[in-house]
C-alpha cells in the first residue's frame, strides 16, 4: 500500500470500526453520517475588493472572525492630520486585504492569507468635532438616546474613529488589527477593542449562523437584490456620505446562566422561532413568513405579542437594519459564570428612521430582555468607498 493509501484508507478504515462500534454502542442503526462538501477555494487565498463604490465589510457575506478597533483622537489631530491617517490607513488596508504585506509590515509573512479581509472606517461624532466639521454630521450620528435596559460601561463605548476588521483567519485578523493600531499611533489611541466569532468558514456553507444562546441568528435580514440595499446605502445627500452608511455597534451580555433554567418551550416563545430549525412558531421553515394573527387553540396569538421577532419586525425595507452580528466569549469568572453575548453591529442608511424605532420598541417590551442586557454603544458615519487612487473619507477630509 502507498503511503497515500496507507494515511487516507488506513484513517477511513479506522474511522469505520469506530463508526460501527458506536452504532453497536447506541443500539441504533442510524444512517451514516454525511460529510460536508470539500470547500472550492482555500479559505486563506480568498479575497474581497478594497476598493470600490462601497466600503467592503458591510453587505460582504460575514467572515468568521472580526475585531472592532475603536479609536480616541490625540488632541490636535486635525483635519489635516486626519487625511494622512485615512490616507496611510486606507493604504495598509488596501495592501493587506488583497494579500500583500503592509508598507514597512515587520511581519510581512503574516501579511500574505487574505482570507477575505475585510477593513471597514467609521467615524464617530468626535472625529466631527476634531476636524472642525460639526456642521457636516449627520444629526443621528450622535451617542444614543439611553434607554431603560442599559447598563453601559464606558469602557465598551464610544469612540472617534471605528476600523473593523474581519477575515476568516483569525491570525490574519491579529495581525491587520496591529498594522493598523500602529500606523495609528501618532494620531490616536485605542480606547476598546472588541473580538468576536461566528461559525468556522465552510463550517455550515450556507446556513445561518448561531448565537450562544443557540439560535439561529440572522434569518430576516434583507438579501443583496431584495432590500439590503435600500436598507443600508445612503442614497443622496452629501457626496461624502453617498453610497456610505451609518453603524451602531452595541455590545450586549446574555446571561446564560439564567437562559439554561428555561425550558424549551420557554426559549423558542422569547423569541418567536423554533431553535432546531429557526422557522416562526407559526410556520415550518426557517423562511417562512411569521403570521402575527394565527391564534392558538387557546385563543391566544401563537407568536406571543411581545416576542423578541414580533417587536422587531418591519417590512418595509426603507426601516429594515442590516445586522452583522459576532459572537464574543469572555472568560468565566472563577465560578464558572459565562461572560458572553453579542457584538451587535447594525448596519442601516438613518439611524432614526430605521434603528431608532426597533431599539425602542425592543427596550420598552421585549421577553428577551430577561436575558440580555446592552453594556456597551458606539455609532458612526461610514464613508463611500474610494477608487484606486483615493482614500477612505478624501470627501470629507481633503
Ligand atoms: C443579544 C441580543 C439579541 C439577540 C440574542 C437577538 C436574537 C435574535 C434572533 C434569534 C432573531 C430571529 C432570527 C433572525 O431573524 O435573525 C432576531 C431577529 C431580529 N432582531 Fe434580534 N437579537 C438581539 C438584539 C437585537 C437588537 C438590539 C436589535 C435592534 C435594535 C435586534 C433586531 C432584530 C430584528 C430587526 C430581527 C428580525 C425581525 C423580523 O423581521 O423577523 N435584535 N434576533
Amino acid at each position: 500500500m502507498s503511503r497515500r493509501g496507507l494515511l487516507t484508507g488506513g484513517a477511513l478504515a479506522a474511522g469505520g470500526t469506530l463508526a460501527g462500534a458506536a452504532a453497536v454502542a447506541a443500539g441504533r442503526n442510524d444512517p451514516p453520517p454525511v460529510r460536508p462538501e470539500p470547500v472550492a477555494v482555500t479559505v486563506g487565498a480568498a479575497v474581497e475588493p478594497f476598493h470600490g463604490v462601497h466600503q467592503s465589510g458591510i453587505t460582504t457575506e460575514p467572515q468568521a472572525h472580526a475585531a472592532f478597533v475603536a479609536f480616541t483622537l490625540r488632541p490636535g489631530t486635525d483635519r489635516a492630520a486626519l487625511g494622512r491617517m485615512l490616507r496611510l490607513l486606507s493604504d495598509d488596508a488596501a495592501r493587506l486585504t488583497q494579500g500583500r504585506p503592509a508598507l514597512a509590515d515587520t511581519e510581512p509573512e503574516l501579511g500574505m492569507l487574505p482570507a477575505r479581509l475585510t477593513v471597514t472606517f467609521g467615524f464617530g461624532p468626535g472625529l466631527f468635532t476634531a476636524a472642525g466639521l460639526d456642521d457636516r454630521r449627520p444629526p443621528s450620528v450622535a451617542d444614543l438616546p439611553a434607554f431603560r435596559i442599559d447598563r453601559l460601561q464606558p469602557r465598551w463605548s464610544g469612540g472617534d474613529l471605528l476600523v473593523q476588521v474581519c477575515a476568516d483567519d483569525p491570525i490574519t485578523v491579529a495581525h491587520a488589527q496591529r498594522v493598523l493600531v500602529k500606523d495609528s499611533r501618532p494620531f490616536a489611541t485605542v480606547r476598546w477593542v472588541q473580538q468576536g466569532f461566528r461559525r468556522a468558514a465552510g463550517a455550515e456553507p450556507g446556513r445561518t449562523q448561531r448565537n450562544l444562546f443557540g439560535q439561529l441568528d440572522g434569518t430576516a435580514n434583507p438579501k443583496p437584490g431584495t432590500g439590503v440595499e435600500t436598507a443600508v446605502w445612503v442614497p443622496d445627500g452629501p457626496d461624502w456620505l453617498r453610497h456610505g452608511t451609518t453603524l451602531v455597534v452595541r455590545r450586549i451580555s446574555m446571561d446564560l446562566e439564567t437562559w439554561d433554567l428555561l425550558g424549551r418551550v420557554d426559549r423558542e416563545m422569547a423569541v418567536g422561532r423554533r431553535l432546531n430549525d429557526g422557522a416562526p412558531l407559526t410556520g415550518a421553515d426557517e423562511h417562512d413568513e411569521p403570521d402575527f394573527a394565527a391564534l392558538g387553540p387557546d385563543g391566544l396569538t401563537v407568536m406571543p405579542d411581545f416576542s423578541h421577532v414580533t417587536r422587531a419586525h418591519v417590512t418595509d425595507d426603507r426601516f429594515r437594519i442590516l445586522r452583522r452580528p459576532y459572537n464574543y466569549d469572555g472568560t468565566p469568572a472563577a465560578d464558572g459564570t459565562a461572560d458572553s453575548g453579542l457584538i451587535f453591529a447594525s448596519y442601516q442608511a438613518d439611524i432614526d428612521r430605521q434603528f431608532l424605532p426597533i431599539q425602542r420598541r425592543l427596550a420598552e417590551r421585549d421577553l428577551l430582555n430577561e436575558w440580555v442586557t446592552p453594556i456597551g454603544s458606539a455609532v458612526f458615519a461610514v464613508p463611500p468607498g474610494c477608487p484606486e487612487d483615493g482614500w477612505i473619507g478624501r470627501q470629507l477630509l481633503d
